[in-house]
């Protein structure tokens, strides 16, 4: 749309008034939509004096890295590092079943790893994110997540005094579907566009009590037949998040004449304008009934799937 373009042209400007003639600037790439938006503003503005940094933390979303990281190389001629760091997450969150430890020892590995990879970039002077007009006034209350980490800690002064940086916050004006808008006028496809938002610490709230890599790669089977089926039935871009959570205990079950004892998948899928306030998606029941059927037929150890009828509050959108 007109506004939308001439957000886009005017944003372009003053980031490069901003940043300067040889500066380099920084930012991470989470793969949702509001840090993608950001790179290619900047991108647009100052080329290749971008650096995105994506960390693979081993949490996401099946596919979740390539399909976002994938489209953007090929698309763009961004400078893109890709941080495959799955093994140093897990290995710190081993035998960590707290779900604010679990963020903790997420947020500080993330912000070690970025700042490793930042230092060797030379001459940055600026950090990019993709704080947005919620943000700024906080009223969005998150956990304490990394998102809210790398927003925050900045400001605070949590980096090393040699790098110490100055924020480039060019969506601090917008709400979510401005972004959108954005996104639109930038060319996005739908898929990043329309994408759920995802937590900073990714599964690793989503895998109740411990996380390994067995219960990792059930939530992540169990979760892509969500996806899907919601896409499938139209539901997707209807509601707000929908995802699957791993309990931390067993049921019984019967499978032939065999007595079975496995995992437990809980449905948790909203309707939210903001995620202060939501409430469980009045799904149709025949849609409900793909999703568990599927994932207890695809899904090796999995013999029951319930659905939340929680609204928050007082529940929250995710399980931890
Ligand atoms: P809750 O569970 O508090 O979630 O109702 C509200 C929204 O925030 C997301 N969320 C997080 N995002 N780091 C994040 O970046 C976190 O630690 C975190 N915890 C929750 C959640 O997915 C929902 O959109």
């Amino acid at each position: 749309s007109w506004t939308m373009s001439s957000f886009v042209d005017a944003t372009v400007k003053d980031l490069r008034e901003q940043i300067g003639e040889d500066e380099q600037v920084v930012c991470g790439l989470s793969g949702g939509i509001d840090s993608t938006v950001v790179a290619l503003l900047l991108h647009k503005a100052i080329g290749k004096r971008l650096t995105c940094i994506f960390v693979d933390n081993g949490l996401l979303r099946m596919n979740e890295g390539e399909e976002v990281i994938g489209y953007l190389r090929e698309h763009f001629d961004l400078n893109l590092v890709w941080v495959k760091a799955q093994e140093e997450f897990l290995g710190r969150l081993k035998g960590v079943d707290d779900p604010e430890k679990k963020r903790k020892i997420i947020g500080h590995t993330f912000i070690e790893i970025f700042d490793r990879e930042a230092a060797k970039i030379d001459n940055v002077k600026y950090l990019a994110q993709g704080t947005l007009y919620p943000d700024v006034i906080e009223s969005i209350s998150f956990k304490g997540g990394p998102s809210v980490v790398i927003k925050s800690h900045h400001n605070v002064g949590g980096l090393p005094e040699k790098m110490k940086m100055g924020l480039v916050e060019p969506l601090r004006e917008l709400f979510k579907d401005e972004v959108r808008r954005v996104a639109e006028e930038l060319g996005l496809p739908e898929s990043i566009i329309w994408r759920h938002p995802f937590p900073g610490p990714g599964l690793a709230i989503r895998v109740i009590g411990e996380i390994t890599e067995p219960r990792l790669d059930i939530l992540r089977k169990a979760d892509k037949i969500v996806q899907e089926e919601l896409r499938n039935a139209g539901w997707y871009r209807k509601v707000w998040q929908g995802f699957a959570v791993l309990l931390p205990l067993k049921t019984v079950g019967v499978m032939g004449d065999d007595r079975t004892y496995e995992h437990v998948i809980a449905l948790r899928i909203v309707d939210s304008l903001d995620a202060m306030t939501a409430d469980w998606t009045r799904l149709p029941s025949d849609l409900l009934a793909r999703m568990s059927n599927r994932i207890i037929n695809e899904v090796k150890g999995v013999n029951r799937v319930v659905y939340d009828v929680s609204s928050k509050p007082p529940g929250t959108i995710e399980w931890e």
